[in-house]
């Protein structure tokens, strides 16, 4: 009996602690940070809110929101040949930098007013930083920027 309490207890802590702890404070920090300590595969799951809208793989299409594929380092409301953006979104200009990316998927509207992406945003950091991985690893490849020294991050 007792011996059953216990292996019951063993199992589901081995079951239903999280994969990955991590300090909560990461998802305040900095972007470098954030996105040094980022997993894909998470952001893969995070992607699952998206993908109503979106895709993300090679040569799929656009849904209600242009194709994803690539992402990062293309132009702005603009990258989707298809697609039709709003002019708030093409007006911004540029290219989607890790950096706009984190500022878009904070808040959409905030960061081009008159968007529809009908899309409220991702209020945790880390959720932020592992679905802009996952768009990195799917297309664009590029560099991620440097995080500050591991002096100046929370010390645990
Ligand atoms: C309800 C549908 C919907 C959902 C959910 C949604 N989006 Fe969008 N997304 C859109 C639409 C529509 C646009 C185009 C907005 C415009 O033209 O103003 C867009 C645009 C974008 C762009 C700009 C693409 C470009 O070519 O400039 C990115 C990046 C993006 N979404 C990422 C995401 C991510 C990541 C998520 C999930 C965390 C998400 N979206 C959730 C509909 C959605």
């Amino acid at each position: 009996m007792r011996r059953a309490l216990i292996l019951a207890l063993a199992c589901c802590v081995s079951a239903c602690a999280p994969a990955v702890k991590r300090d909560p404070r990461l998802s305040s920090a900095p972007l470098a940070e954030r996105l040094a300590a980022a997993d894909a595969s998470l952001g893969a799951t995070v992607f699952s809110r998206c993908a109503a809208c979106h895709t993300v793989t090679q040569g799929a299409g656009d849904r209600g929101g242009p194709a994803l594929y690539g992402v990062v380092g293309r132009p702005v409301g603009r990258g989707s040949d298809r697609f039709n953006y709003t002019a708030a979104l093409e007006a911004v200009g540029g290219v989607w930098t890790f950096e706009r990316l984190d500022a878009w998927l904070t808040n959409p509207q905030h960061f081009a007013p008159g968007t529809n992406m009908g899309f409220a945003g991702l209020p945790d950091g880390m959720d932020r930083a592992d679905v802009i991985r996952f768009l990195n690893e799917n297309g664009s490849n590029l560099p991620l920027p440097v995080a500050p020294s591991p002096h100046s991050r929370p010390t645990r």
